[in-house]
């Protein structure tokens, strides 16, 4: 790390880390754009979904991506979202989270051309600068020059509690076991697959969020920044 304060921020980690929170906090009080770099891979699979797509076309799919419209606006409901995603008029912003897009999202973000044609995106809008990322490989591939690199990670347990708990608060019916489940998969997946897999950086600092709870970890990356 330098010792000027960081302009690119960098900040990867599994499903339900904690690092959205935390990011969007952080870019918040640092007056940065915060980015969520996996809406644009939800998006897609939504998309796909939705249109009853081949997901093993990797063809297809790859063209999708190249192609696909998705809007991020300011968000216009105070329903926990950090911006407004929409796709063709439609407002996805929830659906993009469901079990069905969750379940799917692995086997489209584990394609080459789909990561090649939505991190240049990316890249382009970090490499402004003032800018939090968040994703799985912002570290390691799509902004390898960032001032600051962290990693958060937390057991699957305690991850699986954190989804539960958010889709209860939203008034919808959850199972944990098999949100567990699905949680270790996607793990698996996301760290396995040949392009850009989910693993820290080198030079990453590690955040372990079993033993911090979101105060701490957001106050030990707002002092690094400093
Ligand atoms: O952070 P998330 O759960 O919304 O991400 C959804 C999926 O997108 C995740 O399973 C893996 C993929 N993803 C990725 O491969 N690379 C990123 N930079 C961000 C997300």
């Amino acid at each position: 790390m330098k010792n000027t304060p960081p302009s690119i921020i960098a900040l990867d980690g599994p499903a339900a880390s904690g690092k959205s929170t935390v990011g969007r906090r952080l870019a918040d009080s640092l007056g940065f754009l915060f980015f969520d770099t996996g809406i644009m891979y939800r998006a897609v699979t939504w998309i796909a979904l939705e249109h009853d797509m081949n997901l093993h076309d990797e063809t297809a799919i790859t063209e999708l991506a190249q192609n696909a419209q998705i809007d991020i606006r300011q968000p216009t409901q105070n329903d926990g979202r950090a911006c407004d995603v929409v796709i063709g008029g439609k407002d996805v912003t929830w659906d993009m989270r469901s079990g069905n897009v969750d379940a799917n999202v692995s086997v489209v973000s584990a394609y080459a051309g789909v990561r090649k044609a939505l991190s240049e995106q990316q890249r382009r809008i970090g490499m402004r600068g003032r800018v939090v990322m968040v994703g799985r490989d912002i570290g390691t591939v799509v902004l390898p020059e960032a001032d600051l690199k962290l990693y958060m990670d937390a057991s699957a347990e305690e991850r699986a509690r954190r989804r539960y708990k958010e889709i209860v608060d939203r008034g919808e019916a959850a199972d944990y076991d098999e949100i567990l489940k699905k949680m270790i998969e996607r793990d698996r997946l996301d760290s396995t697959r040949a392009v850009a897999p989910l693993r820290p950086a080198d030079d990453a600092v590690i955040l372990d969020t079993d033993t911090m709870n979101e105060e701490q970890v957001y106050t030990h990356i707002l002092e690094m920044c400093k």
